[in-house]
C-alpha cells in the first residue's frame, strides 16, 4: 500500500486505530452514530444495485449499512487502519453480510477502479487528507460519470463543544474554540480542516465535482448519564485520551477531576448532552457530456 498521509497512517494504524478497534473510542453513544449513518446513507440515495465506496470506513458500521441498502450491489470500505478493518471484517462476518469487502488504502492516492462506483460515502473520514483536492479528485475518478458523493464532517469548532470543552479543561485554558484548536498538539491536518463550507465547495469544485450542497445536521450527542460517566467517555475517546497519554505529569484521576466540573453545565434530566453539529455534504461527478 502506498501511503501519502503518513502522520494519519501512524495514528490510525497505530494507537488510535487500536483504541477504536477495541470499541473504546467513539465518545458519544453508538445509537447516535447509527442515526447519523442513516442520515448519510439516505442523502446518498443508495439503490439496490449500487456499488458503494465508504471512505475512512473505520470499523465498518456505515459500510454494512450501505451493503444492506445495495443488496444486489456491493459496498467496499477503505481505511488506513489495519486494526479497524479487522474489526469491520469480523462485524460483516458476524452479521452475515456478504456483499461487502474491506481494503487497507490511503484514499488520497489509492488506485480505485476507474468509474468503479456509483456512490462514495464517508462518515467523518475525509477531513484528514494532506491534499484534499488531490484526494477528492481521486475519489471522483473512482465514481462513474453522474455518480454521487455524500459525506459527514464537523462544523467549525464554535459549534462543537464536544471537542472544545473537554480539551480546554485538560489543557487548563479557556474554552475559546479557535484557541483550543490551535493549542491541540495532535497530528495535522486536524479534525476541523474541512469545516468551512466555502472551503468545502472550493475543494470539491477544484476536484471536479458539481451540484455541491452543504447542509447542517442537528444530532445532539449524549455522553453518559452523569458528568462522571461523561468524563470517562471522553477519556476513552481519541483527542481527549491522547492528551492524557502524552502527558507524563497528568494522571487519569487528575484528568477526570478536571473534566467533571467542565461537563456539569451540560448535565440535565436526559444525561450529559452536547450539541452535535456536523455538515452533510452532497455532490456529483458530472454526467457524460455535462460540465
Ligand atoms: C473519525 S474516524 C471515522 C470512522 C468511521 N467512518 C466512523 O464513523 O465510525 C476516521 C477514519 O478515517 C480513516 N482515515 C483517515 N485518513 C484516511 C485516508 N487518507 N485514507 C483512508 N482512510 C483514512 C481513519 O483511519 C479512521 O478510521
Amino acid at each position: 500500500m502506498s501511503v501519502r498521509n503518513t502522520e494519519q497512517f501512524d495514528a490510525w494504524n497505530g494507537r488510535e486505530g487500536a483504541a477504536w478497534a477495541a470499541g473504546r473510542s467513539t465518545g458519544h453513544e453508538d445509537g447516535e452514530r447509527a442515526e447519523l449513518g442513516d442520515r448519510l446513507l439516505d442523502a446518498a440515495r443508495i439503490g439496490s444495485r449500487d456499488r458503494v465506496l465508504d471512505v475512512g470506513c473505520g470499523t465498518g458500521a456505515t459500510t454494512l449499512g450501505a451493503a444492506r441498502r445495495a443488496h444486489a450491489g456491493l459496498a467496499v470500505g477503505a481505511d488506513l487502519s489495519a486494526p479497524m478493518l479487522e474489526r469491520a471484517r469480523r462485524a460483516a462476518a458476524g452479521a452475515g453480510v456478504s456483499n461487502v469487502a474491506f481494503e487497507q488504502a490511503d484514499a488520497q492516492t489509492h488506485p480505485f477502479p476507474e468509474h468503479g462506483f456509483d456512490v462514495v460515502v464517508s462518515q467523518y473520514g475525509v477531513m484528514f487528507f494532506a491534499d484534499p483536492v488531490a484526494a477528492f479528485a481521486n475519489l471522483g475518478r473512482a465514481l462513474r460519470p453522474g455518480g454521487r458523493l455524500a459525506f459527514v464532517c464537523p462544523q467549525p469548532p464554535e459549534n462543537c463543544p464536544w471537542y472544545v470543552v473537554p480539551i480546554a479543561a485538560l489543557l487548563g485554558i479557556e474554552p475559546e474554540p479557535r484557541a483550543v484548536v490551535a493549542a491541540y498538539p495532535g497530528p495535522a491536518p486536524a479534525m476541523f480542516a474541512l469545516s468551512d463550507p466555502g472551503l468545502i465547495a472550493r475543494v470539491l469544485a477544484a476536484a471536479g465535482f458539481t451540484r455541491v450542497a452543504v447542509d447542517p445536521l442537528d444530532v445532539p450527542h449524549r455522553f453518559g448519564g452523569t458528568p462522571a460517566e461523561a468524563a470517562d467517555a471522553f477519556l476513552a475517546s481519541g483527542p481527549t485520551r491522547y492528551l492524557v497519554e502524552r502527558d507524563d505529569d497528568l494522571t487519569w484521576a487528575q484528568a477526570r477531576a478536571r473534566l467533571v466540573p467542565a461537563l456539569e453545565p451540560y448535565a440535565g434530566p436526559g444525561g450529559v448532552v452536547m450539541p452535535g453539529a456536523p455538515w452533510l455534504v452532497t455532490a456529483e461527478r458530472p454526467a457524460a457530456g455535462e460540465g
